[in-house]
């Protein structure tokens, strides 16, 4: 009895400990950013009157969990870019509101990450002629840049020769230091992730990306003492708007969503995104949900490709409405040549260029040879208690170590120098880094020949000597090895990436002196040289607004039509463009050329889209009728609209998957933009294994705007070609002006 009555003492005990666990469970409960869709109200007013909306939004939220302990609360209320909003949610409520009739879904934020001036004439725009002076550098176009803040008084943002902006805009600036350049700079991070509540840049990333796009004049910029000339972004008379939603690192999906909610009211006209996730299907992807209710408004979207190549299938920002930029090399190399002890020179890059250097040979190591994978690398603590004291150090790159940082671990072990070398996956992709010792980054092939040369000879030597910044490598424009490749895995009918743009060692206005113990600088500001499609991205951006000041009436897929069907798809050597292989790089890596501005403004025909054309599109694609409404925040039942397969959008580009013997058809429309009278007719470029008709073969416009229909029929001949073979061709339609090309890559299955 007493034994019993003591087993159920010890039961209760048991049980009311439970009860305090699961309590204090329930306290700690993980919370996190959801973002909340709704299905839109049926009534078709475009945005409710913000009262309306934050009433209903905030009563869905209460009243859907009315019955929950922990309260939700309310981050943000979205009114332009979905229907729905923000909310710091436990798993359980976020399965509740899913329930609800009016919901779509609840989804936990992810987080983005950073795809991290000579420029302007090696793209052909001169000061003073041609189209710059004819686009007005951008004059009245604002460009929303959605990154990690900006410098303001930094002279890129200088607003000489910058008219006020237009009526039209009701933006903000929460920092002190706008003009009539940086019209506006607000911040949308959170202090969860380290926000300070400033739009000021922590990083460097957003100051460097705002004026790659539309940064004014400055001369004498450099960094480190290179690169000495003029820095000027691409629109040097538009306005610049920073939204920051970046920390050093990360980007929250819900500030980014809550910042283009912002841009879009305050009147941006192009919107620059040097971000990205992996790639997801459009209704999860926050980036194309923006981006669409962006191009309804008329808003151009450009975004960066993504870092992860030269991997197939790595894209980030894959929606056929957004510009899709991948990165490519210019012309101009910060040089560190190697020279090896058989005399054999060899052409390398660096941004730290020290004067003082020693220029005898010195040994040459490779402890990668003969020590561990993380030697090889030269990853921290790697070279501890190895003998490199006085030498020049080699280190392969990748190994998930940055390459500033191997240089940090050759110094720290006693190093005199390093020479960073390509693997094979990397082939001829090299840029230029500042390092913290005298460094030099050569490619695969000038890899093997230093190996070649340390297998030749009992004692290696070598040195580097810095000869600073040389111009006029013809190999360029060239696919970087880091910039992302196709083939599109969200849509594969659309072929991304759309374009390249330069994105390797760019010179652009950085927050502070590079590196203080290595600066030498003669000016009056800092600048850097950094490296990515984060790069490449607000080049197209600029361009883009030159565009958009020369054409105030095209659409946003018609400014994107100009820039693709226009671009170039040769180097400065007349050769096709390669990639890091060396090989003609493939469509999935160049998309529809290297950015041609001057051509761009003077396309003669275009591929126009208009915003509804995506809803067929977007069925086509197998979505739900949610799905589809979540991205275009309207009702939507595919059931009564035409189902599109994705290559049947007016796309200014061809993405086809063929199977045996079957035929396929579609049908494209382009706009008159040149002469009035004027008379193209088509060249087709293709492999032999199939044949392409294109009917009718010519086109006779008589008016301007004249929209003109033509189909394209592919015909298999050849069936042999292997499952999962990708052939690539273009279709060209040419006038005495003009030459309007969009590629074709077709996959067999
Ligand atoms: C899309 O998001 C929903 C909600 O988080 C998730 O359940 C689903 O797996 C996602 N779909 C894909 C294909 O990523
Ligand atoms: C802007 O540039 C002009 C012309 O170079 C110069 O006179 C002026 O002082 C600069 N303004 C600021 C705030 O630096
Ligand atoms: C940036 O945000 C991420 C995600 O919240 C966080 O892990 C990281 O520590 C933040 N970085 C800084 C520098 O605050
Ligand atoms: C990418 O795909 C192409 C075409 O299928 C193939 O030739 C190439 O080897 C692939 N590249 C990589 C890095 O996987
Ligand atoms: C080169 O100059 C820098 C800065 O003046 C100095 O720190 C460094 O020791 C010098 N290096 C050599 C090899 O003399
Ligand atoms: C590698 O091994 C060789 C002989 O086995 C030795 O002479 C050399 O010092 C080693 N190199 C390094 C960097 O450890
Ligand atoms: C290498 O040496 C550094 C400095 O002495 C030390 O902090 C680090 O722990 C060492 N790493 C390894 C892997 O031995
Ligand atoms: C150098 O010699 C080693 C051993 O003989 C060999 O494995 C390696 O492939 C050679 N490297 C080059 C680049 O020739
Ligand atoms: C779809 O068509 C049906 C029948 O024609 C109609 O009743 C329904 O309202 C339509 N739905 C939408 C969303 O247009
Ligand atoms: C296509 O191939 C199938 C089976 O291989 C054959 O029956 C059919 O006649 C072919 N069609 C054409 C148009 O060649």
């Amino acid at each position: 009895m007493e034994n019993n009555r003591c087993k159920h003492l010890m039961i209760m005990l048991l049980c009311s400990f439970n009860t305090i666990f699961n309590l204090s469970l329930a306290i700690a409960k993980q919370t996190e950013t959801y973002i909340v869709h709704l299905r839109p109200p049926i009534t078709d007013h475009p945005v409710a009157a913000t009262e309306d909306l934050e009433s209903r939004y905030n009563t869905f939220l209460h009243t859907t969990l009315q019955d929950f302990d922990e309260k939700p609360s309310m981050v943000y209320m979205y009114r332009n870019v979905i229907n729905g909003f923000a909310a710091t949610l436990t798993a359980e409520q976020a399965r509740e509101i899913e329930k609800q009739d009016g919901a779509i879904s609840a989804r936990p934020q992810r987080l983005l990450s950073l795809h991290t001036t000579h420029t302007p004439n090696f793209l052909g725009l001169h000061q003073n002629f041609g189209f710059w002076r004819g686009s007005n550098y951008g004059k009245g176009v604002i460009i929303g840049v959605l990154d990690t803040g900006i410098t303001p008084c930094h002279p890129s943002f200088n607003d000489t020769g910058v008219a006020p902006p237009p009526a039209k805009w009701k933006g903000k600036c929460e920092v002190p230091g706008c003009n009539n350049k940086l019209i506006g700079a607000r911040n949308f991070v959170s202090g969860s992730m380290g926000g300070t509540g400033s739009p000021l840049d922590d990083g460097g990333h957003g100051t460097h990306t705002a004026s790659t796009a539309g940064g004014n004049f400055v001369e004498g910029a450099n960094a480190l003492g290179n690169d000495y000339g003029t820095a000027v972004g691409m629109a040097p008379f538009a306005h610049i708007a920073m939204y920051k939603v970046c920390n050093e690192t990360s980007c929250g999906e819900s500030d980014i969503l809550a910042a283009m909610d912002a841009a879009i009211e305050e009147g941006v006209d192009v919107l620059s995104l040097s971000l990205g996730g992996e790639s997801v299907p459009f209704y999860n992807d926050t980036v194309a949900i923006g981006a669409y209710a962006a191009i309804r408004k008329g808003i151009f979207v450009s975004c960066s490709a993504g870092n992860s190549g030269p991997f197939n299938a790595s894209l980030s920002n894959e929606a056929p409405w957004i510009l899709t930029v991948g990165a490519s090399t210019v012309d101009r190399k910060v040089t560190a040549t190697v020279k090896l002890g058989n005399n054999v020179l060899l052409d390398g890059e660096s941004v730290f260029q020290p004067k003082n250097f020693t220029k005898s040979l010195l040994p040459l190591v490779y402890p990668g040879l003969n020590r561990s994978k993380n030697a090889m690398f030269c990853a921290p603590g790697s070279l501890n208690n190895t003998d490199v004291k006085g030498k020049v150090v080699i280190c392969l790159k990748g190994g998930g170590i940055p390459r500033v940082a191997k240089g940090q671990e050759v110094k720290g072990a006693g190093g005199a120098a390093m020479i960073l070398v390509n693997a094979r996956i990397d082939g001829s992709s090299i840029l230029a880094d500042t390092h913290v010792l005298p460094a030099s980054y050569v490619d695969y092939k000038q890899a093997l020949a230093i190996l070649n040369y340390m297998n030749s000879t009992a004692s290696p030597v070598a040195t580097i000597i810095f000869r600073g910044t040389v111009i006029g490598y013809k190999s360029a424009p060239q696919v970087s090895s880091f910039s992302s490749r196709g083939p599109n895995l969200a849509s594969p009918g659309i072929l991304k990436p759309d374009i390249i743009g330069p994105g390797v060692s760019i010179l652009a206005a950085w927050p502070t002196y590079a590196d203080s113990t290595t600066t030498i600088t003669t000016t009056t500001a800092p600048f850097n040289v950094i490296s990515g499609t984060s790069m490449s991205c607000p080049h197209l951006s600029g361009i883009a607004t030159l565009l958009k000041s020369a054409h105030p009436d095209w659409s946003p897929a018609a400014i994107k039509s100009a820039i693709m069907t226009t671009a170039d798809v040769i180097n400065l050597n007349y050769q096709p463009i390669q990639d890091e292989r060396e090989l003609p790089a493939s469509l999935f890596a160049v998309g529809a050329g290297h950015v041609n501005p001057c051509k761009a403004n003077n396309p003669g025909l275009i591929y126009d889209i208009q915003a509804d054309d995506y809803i067929p599109y977007l069925c086509g694609l197998g979505y739900s009728n949610a799905q589809v409404t979540t991205i275009v925040q309207k009702q939507v039942s595919c059931s009564n609209v035409s189902s599109n397969p994705e290559a049947e959008l007016n796309y200014p580009a061809f993405a086809i998957t063929m199977s045996g013997n079957m035929t396929k058809s579609f049908t494209r429309t382009v706009t008159n933009v040149g002469d009035a009278h004027s008379c193209y007719t088509v060249k087709v470029i293709i492999s032999p294994c199939m044949r392409v008709k294109v009917s009718p073969s010519r086109l006779v416009f008589s008016a301007v705007n004249q929209r003109l229909s033509y189909k394209v029929t592919f015909i298999p001949v050849d069936q042999s070609a292997g499952s999962n073979q990708f052939v690539e061709g273009a279709i060209v339609w040419n006038s005495i002006k003009h030459s309007v090309r969009s590629p074709i890559s077709i996959k067999y299955i």
